[in-house]
């Protein structure tokens, strides 16, 4: 009898011994990943001035969802908080008290949205910098010229707590930093032409490439937290081969498909803020996409 206890008593601290040891190399190998040093060399862009270019920056930034983090005056928000996957919050990108610090610079901007790198050469977590590393070097100006311009607001940025799951998943690589996927040496074009034309399409949606993948056919996505619902195909081989331009754009405006089902939230609302030249464009590339099978990325 005493010799089973002992026994029940060794399995119990063994098991407890290698959980104890798999949180540990959890903590650590997770933590190699986000103390990472990425040495881009960062080119610089011009910052232009003048109310279009605000007009313009002000656009990307309401059309590619950047309030949904960082808060609707983009001054802070948080966007997880449970004990599994942490505190996630979208840094306050104003000039006030608690925000950008005077010493980060323009290049500094350039290196957090189009690299997902920190200035201390960190990859930042969460930040989707994939979705907008592509955007040309007028689009970046512009959107750094309104980012600069935003009014200052007085709001702590609160710091990133990773949770246990949320560290499990990065060292599985479920979650995937931003500055590991972009090619940071890669050659940004300066402009692009606005119109209603494939490659104007194409270009706005490497926007949609980090949840419905960079052959947009869906499944499940990378870049989110596990409770996060498997994102569509939006290859012809989708539903929407049977949508029309006027269905798409609804469906994004309106957050409801043809068949009157809503869209999850998860799907931003943000996009639904393009103009109509920006969503027809959208439309037209997506009807050039080879038929990919769902998923199969
Ligand atoms: C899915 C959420 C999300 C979206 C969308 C998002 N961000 Fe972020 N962003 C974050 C998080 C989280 C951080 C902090 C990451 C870290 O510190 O590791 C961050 C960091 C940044 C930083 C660095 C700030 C600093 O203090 O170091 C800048 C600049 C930035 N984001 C700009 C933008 C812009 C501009 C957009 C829209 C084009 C945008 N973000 C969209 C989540 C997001
Ligand atoms: C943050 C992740 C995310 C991004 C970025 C994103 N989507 Fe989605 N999208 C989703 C999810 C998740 C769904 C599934 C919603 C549902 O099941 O209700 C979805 C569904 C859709 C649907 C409905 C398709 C159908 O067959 O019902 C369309 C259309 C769509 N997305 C278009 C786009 C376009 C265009 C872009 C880029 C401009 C984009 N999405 C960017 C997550 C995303």
């Amino acid at each position: 009898m005493k010799k089973a206890l002992k026994l029940v008593g060794y399995v119990i601290a063994t098991v407890v011994a290698l959980v104890a040891l798999a949180l540990v190399s959890v903590y650590l190998l997770s933590n190699q990943k986000l103390n990472k040093s990425y040495q881009v060399s960062v080119q610089p862009v011009v910052i232009p001035t003048g109310s279009e270019a605000l007009g313009r920056g002000q656009h990307i930034a309401a059309t590619r969802g950047c309030a949904d983090c960082h808060g609707a005056d983009l001054a802070g928000a948080t966007i997880i908080d449970n004990p599994a996957m942490g505190r996630l919050s979208g840094p306050n990108l104003t000039r006030g008290r608690g925000g950008l610090p005077a010493s980060f610079t323009d290049l500094d901007l350039v290196r957090s949205i189009r690299h997902g790198v920190a200035p201390d050469g960190r990859g930042l977590f969460l930040m989707p910098s994939s979705d907008f590393s592509e955007f040309t070097d007028q689009d970046m100006g512009d959107l750094i010229a309104y980012i600069n311009a935003l009014a200052p607001v007085d709001r702590a940025s609160v710091p990133l707590t990773i949770g246990p799951v949320a560290r499990g998943l990065l060292v599985a690589g479920k979650i995937k930093l931003s500055a590991e996927l972009i090619d940071h040496a890669g050659v940004r074009p300066a402009t692009v032409q606005p119109g209603v034309t494939v490659a104007y399409g194409h270009y706005l949606a490497a926007g949609c490439t980090g949840c419905h993948g960079p052959n947009l056919s869906g499944g499940k996505i990378d870049i989110g937290p596990p409770d996060w619902p498997p994102a569509q195909n939006l290859t012809p081989a989708g539903d929407l081969a049977k949508w029309s331009e006027a269905d798409f754009i609804m469906s994004l405006r309106k957050r409801t498909r043809p068949d009157g089902s809503p869209l999850n939230e998860v799907m931003p609302a943000a996009f639904g803020l393009m103009n109509d030249t920006e969503l027809k464009a959208i439309w037209a590339y997506l009807r050039t996409l080879p038929p990919a099978p769902t998923g199969k990325r």
